[in-house]
Order: structure tokens, then sequence, then C-alpha cells
């Protein structure tokens, strides 16, 4: 394999035989991919990184445009010093995305009875087969309701809802009328939701009366209600209308439904199925500028308010189009399941936009991998005869601990890729799903990606790239990675330090919603110049990535970012905690989890009573993910003379690592010795 250089001269010299094991692809597997070896590859790769303006100018031909691309692709700055950061990209060109990715299959492609998703409830009986012009009859009768609730271009839309077949037709209603979607994953709490609400300024609520997780009722609609009432209280009530979809689940089921007891304000909610009834399925699309916003997706910020992310219009369908094509190798007959929420963007660029662009069909799953069984997925996989499946690292560990058994019951032959995505996997987890899942015949593809970054920026393609367990590999195509140190200087060859990109591909977030400053300053001002990601990375003797987590106060809990901030924020208002420091520990399903020191107010009790409503306190916060697992009393913590917390020294603690280095900033050594003598072995 010959070395090849990119446009700026690195190196990425492909993968040696060295002592460590390489997974190459199987033969006869991928005999028709899209990139079917690693030179392949690294050709793409150079025509995309020395000749973007034509790479993406081909990539754009396979869409329809009102307006074609003309004039310059790529606009940007992403040097502080030199101005505002802005990235634009096909500025000028008008298309839609519904439009491309539903009117297009149905009337050029004449796709419109191919399977766009197999919808899969939460119980086995629930299930429902939508093909490509039923969902664009669905998406143009949900536009046109908007519509008539005076939704117009640029209005944001929040939808709060479950895996449902309405949660796809909202967004590419939005999508339709130039609406901004900004989709709130249905396990936040009313005040998440509230916060999210009020920030983008969203003057309609979609959502549903309630979900079953497992054999957990959800009752949504109420903590919708809540969430408007918060808003009410803060006199930034911008929802006019509250849609609520009824759930299969209630429709049949009058003791389930009496269990919701849906709260119902006249004045503003409003039945879905009434909405609809008598709108018309045809729905002209608005015709989007390149660069007018798609979507706000929300993402955890280290000062713990969190950040809408903005994507635009036609990069971010270039790119997740693109992506899906080559790091899934899709092809027509494929079945493809992501077993993300589309409450992340996980879901929002690989359930919805990316496969539906490529006249895919998936699986859309609302259930939890363990109920009614613990072989749920591996029934599914057999009963649509998946062949390409995505899921999280979380999902298979959780999953290994019950072993080979359940997945025996199952006919898993039709699997050919696996992806994980969300954290770092560890190489047990990818031993197990290469090896008892793909019955090693299948390529792990562990992609690594952002909520900012649109799409994957670091992956391997299935047929081209040889795999080393935990390695995300090497950049997508367009996709140009860095390595810093702390000082900013750019490290060569096998390195570690911070992961940052020098140029924007199509996909990259365009900002902060309504937060120019905070866009520059949490992204682009660390290192003038660079996009920077917020992860530490080492790259290898072979120009292989390896992700080795976060290097700011985030953490990362069964692959959602969470950030510290946000939890101490939630714990110091309960009115017994004096103080509270939040760090990562190792969980060996959940990656990490949260370790909770809490210092507690003169003459108050550190029990289990106020374990429980610290705990309960949280949830309400942010939601159930950011349950901490360890709640320690720290009658005080590891500061410096100048007051600051020593994280470091409490990740240690958290960990039981004995030895602490350098302790001589602390500016009270002796607390460590109690806090040590204090720690929580079991989880709380
Ligand atoms: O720390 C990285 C981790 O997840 C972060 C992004 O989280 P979020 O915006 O919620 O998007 C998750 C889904 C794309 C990253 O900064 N991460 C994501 N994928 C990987 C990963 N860490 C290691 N390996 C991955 N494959």
């Amino acid at each position: 394999m010959s070395p090849v250089s990119d446009s700026t001269n690195r190196v990425i010299p492909g993968p040696q035989e060295t002592e460590e094991k390489i997974y190459h692809p199987s033969d006869g597997l991928f005999t028709d991919a899209h990139v079917p070896d690693f030179d392949a590859y690294l050709a793409i790769y150079k025509k995309s990184t020395e000749e973007p303006e034509e790479f993406w100018a081909d990539v754009a031909q396979e869409f329809y445009w009102k307006k074609p691309p003309s004039g310059q692709m790529l606009q940007y700055n992403f040097d502080v010093n030199k101005g505002n950061i802005y990235i634009k990209f096909m500025e000028g060109a008008k298309t839609n995305i519904c439009y491309n990715v539903l009117d297009r299959n149905v009337h050029e492609r004449n796709l419109g009875e191919k399977v766009a998703y197999y919808w899969e409830g939460n119980s086995p009986t629930h299930h429902q087969t939508i093909t490509y012009i039923q969902l664009l009859r669905s998406v143009c009768r949900c536009a046109n309701a908007l519509k008539l609730l005076g939704v117009k271009k640029g209005d944001r839309v929040a939808i709060y809802l479950p895996m449902i077949p309405e949660l796809v037709y909202t967004m590419l209603a939005c999508a339709r009328i130039g609406a901004v979607h900004s989709i709130v994953f249905a396990g936040f709490s009313s005040e998440s939701l509230c916060e999210r609400i009020m920030d983008a300024q969203c003057n309609i609520l979609v959502t549903a009366d309630g979900v079953y997780r497992g054999d957990k009722l959800i009752n949504l609609k109420k903590i919708a209600s809540e969430a408007l009432e918060r808003c009410k209280e803060s006199m930034d009530l911008c929802v006019q209308k509250c849609v609520v979809v009824r759930h299969h689940a209630f429709r049949t089921n009058s003791d389930a439904s009496n269990k919701l007891q849906t709260p119902w304000d006249e004045s503003c909610d409003i039945w879905w199925d009434d909405l609809m009834e008598g709108v018309s399925d045809e729905c002209e699309p608005e015709w989007m500028d390149s660069e007018d916003p798609l979507f706000i997706l929300y993402t955890s910020g280290s000062t713990g308010k969190p950040k809408g992310v903005v994507h635009t219009v036609t990069g971010y369908m270039l790119y997740t189009s693109l992506t899906f094509k080559y790091v899934f190798d899709y092809h027509h007959d494929d079945v493809y399941w992501c077993t993300a929420d589309i409450g992340w963007i996980t879901g929002h660029s690989y359930i919805t936009y990316g496969p539906l662009a490529n006249s895919a069909t998936s699986v859309l799953f609302e259930g939890v991998p363990v109920y009614p069984h613990v072989g749920r997925l591996w029934e599914i996989i057999e009963k649509y005869g998946v062949s390409k499946f995505y899921t999280a690292p979380t999902a298979i560990r959780l999953l290994m601990k019950y072993g080979r058994e359940p997945l025996q019951r199952f006919d898993l032959s039709s699997l050919r890729v696996l992806g994980t995505v969300g954290e770092p996997i560890n190489p047990e987890a990818w031993l197990w799903y290469y090896d008892v899942v793909g019955q090693q015949r299948c390529p792990v593809i562990d992609t690594f990606w952002q909520t900012e970054t649109g799409g994957h920026v670091l992956t391997p393609l299935p047929a081209a790239t040889p795999l080393k367990p935990g390695s995300a590999t090497c950049p997508f195509f367009g996709v140009q990675p860095a390595i810093l140190n702390e000082h900013g200087e750019e490290l060569e060859g096998e390195a570690e330090g911070y992961l940052v990109f020098r140029k924007p591909w199509p996909g990259i977030m365009r900002g902060v919603y309504g937060n120019q400053e905070r866009f520059e300053s949490t992204y682009f001002r660390k290192f003038p110049g660079f996009y920077v990601t917020g992860d530490g990375c080492r790259r290898d003797k072979d120009g292989y990535y390896w992700i080795t987590g976060r290097i700011d106060d985030m953490l990362n809990v069964s692959g959602h970012l969470l950030s510290t901030a946000e939890v101490e924020a939630a714990l110091t208002e309960h009115p017994s905690v004096a103080e509270a420091a939040v760090v990562s520990r190792p969980h060996t399903v959940k990656g990490e989890c949260l370790y909770c020191f809490v210092t507690l107010k003169d003459h108050k009790e550190f029990n289990r009573t106020l374990m429980e409503e610290l705990k309960r306190k949280v949830r309400e916060k942010i939601g159930p993910i950011a349950t901490p697992d360890f709640i320690q009393n720290a009658p005080g913590l590891p500061k410096t003379r100048s007051g600051k917390i020593m994280r470091r020294v409490l990740r240690q603690i958290a960990r039981n690592e004995k030895d602490l280095g350098d302790l001589s900033t602390l500016a009270d050594p002796k607390v460590v010795e109690v806090l040590f003598s204090q720690r929580c072995e079991a989880a709380a």
C-alpha cells in the first residue's frame, strides 16, 4: 500500500501489518462495494481535499435544485483573529431537503412503493410498514396542518415525541415549509424542554399523550404541559399551539389511556388527528437558500447551559447523504437499522435525512433492547433481514452481559456491516460485536462524530479500511484532521493531543443559535484557525486516529454528552447543599457515570433520604440519563489557594487511584484523606 500525501502534505500511510491484529474485510462480502479497497479510498480522499470544489459539485449533481449552485462553492473563516467565524456552502443555490429525500424517490426514481420504514413499536404487537409514497403524503398533510396553525418559513417548531412515525412526519414537514425544527429527546425533563423552547422561541410544540418505554409508562403530555407552565412563569410563553399525537398504545387500550389522565388546555392544545382531518396530502415545498437554517439541536455545553447547534440545508443534505452511502456501503436491497433516538443527532442524520436521501429501507424502532426479552434486537434483525446495523457501545456492553444464548435463537446471517457511534468502544466490546453479532464476517465501523459535525468525520469504510479495534481509523472525504499540543503547535506523525479540523466540510454546524460569541469561544478561540472538537486523540504510526475521550468538563454517559456544570447546578439547587463537584467514573455498561461530591450546609444531615432527593432533583432538572450513580458526602472539596476545585484529584478519588501525584497546590491537603476514607464503593 503506497503512502499518499493529502493536500497539506501530511501522509496517510495506511495500516502496516504489525504486532497488533488488523481485521480485513471478508472475502466476497463486498464484491460491489462503492469503495473496494484502501487505495481507492486514498484516491477519493485525495480528490476531496485537493479539489474540493469539483468534488462537492459532483456530489451536488445527485440532487434537485430549484436554482443550481453557481459561483463560489465554499466560503469560510476559521480564524478568530481575522474576523467573525462563518461557513457558507453553495450560498445562493435553492433547493428543499424534504423534496430531495421524498418527492424525488416517488416521482423521479419511481420508488413510491418501496418501503421507507418498518416501524417497530415498543410492544412487538405494534408495527407498521410505511412506503415512500405514504411517507410523502403524511408529511405533506402535516406540512399543510402546520401552515394552518400559522407556521411560516423561519419559524421554530419544538418537537417532543417518542420514536413514532409522527416524529419523522413532523420534522420533514417543517423542512418542507422552511420551518426550523428543534427536536428535544423525549427523555428530557420539563425544565430542559422549557429551556430549549424559550431559547429558540418556538411557537409550536408537537408532543404525544404518552409512551411506554419497556414496561414503564411515561406521561409525556404532562411533562410537556409542565414545560409550558414554566415558560409562562418566566413570562416567556412563545408557544401558541401544542399539537398532541394520540399514541398507538393508548388508542385501543382504555385502561392505559385512563392512567395517563392527559392534562388539557383548550386554548392551546389540539389533537393531531383533529388537526389533520380533511387536510390535503399535497404541499408545494418552500424553496430554501442553501444557507437557510434546517434545524436546531441542543447539545450540552461546558458552562451548563445547552447550546443550540444550527445546521443549514444544503451542506447537511449533501454530507449526510454521502456519508450514509459510503460508511454503510449502502445498496438498494439493504435493510438498514440505526437504534438511536431521533432526539439525538445520530437519529437526525442516520435515521431520517441520510437514509431517505439514498432511498433506503430502514427500521424505525421505538423500544428498548431488553423488552420484552433480552433478544429483542436480534429478533428484529431476523424479522426484517437487517443487513446494516448501527448502534452504540453502551448497548453492546449491556447485551454482552447476557452472553451468546439470546443471539443463537435468531438468524443473523443477513448482517453485512456493523456500526457504532457515540463514545469510544473498548476492544472487548468491539471483539464481542465482531465475533458474536457479526460472526466474524462483518466489519465493525467505529464512526467518530458530533452533533456539531453533522455527520461522520473519522470512520472506516466497510470494504476499504483494515480495522483496528478501538480506532475510528481515517478521515472521511473532505475532512482534514490535525493534532495539536497545548500550545497550539501541530504534531506530525505518531502523536497525542487535541483533535481539531483545519477546514470545514459541508455538514459542519453553522453556529450556536442566537449566540455567535459562544460559537466562536467554544470551538475556535482556543486554537485560531482550527475547529476544536473538545476530544483528545492519538494518531498511531499507521496514521490511524484513536479518540481518547473528552478533554473538557464534559462526560459521556451511555453515548450522551453531559456537562458536569449542569449536574452541579441541579445539585446545588437543593436547599441542603452548599457546594457540589461532579466527575466521571468508568462504568461497565454506560462507559462513564456520574460521581458527585456534595458539601452540605451547616447542620444538614447526609442520609439516604437526601441522596434520593438529590437524584430526583437531577432527574427533574435534566432527565433520567443524568441520574448520578454515586453521591459522596464531602465535608470539604480539594481546592487550590485561589479557590479552584481540583477535579483531577476528585476523579482519582472516584476511581480509587491512590497515587495522586503533585498536591502542592492544594490549600488543605488533609481534605483528600477524608474524602478517600469516605469514598463510595457501591452505587447510590
Ligand atoms: O466525545 C466524542 C464522543 O461523543 C461526542 C459527541 O457527542 P454528541 O454530540 O452527543 O454526538 C454523539 C453522536 C455522534 C464526541 O465529542 N464520540 C462520538 N463518537 C465517538 C465518540 N468517542 C469515541 N469514538 C466514537 N466513535
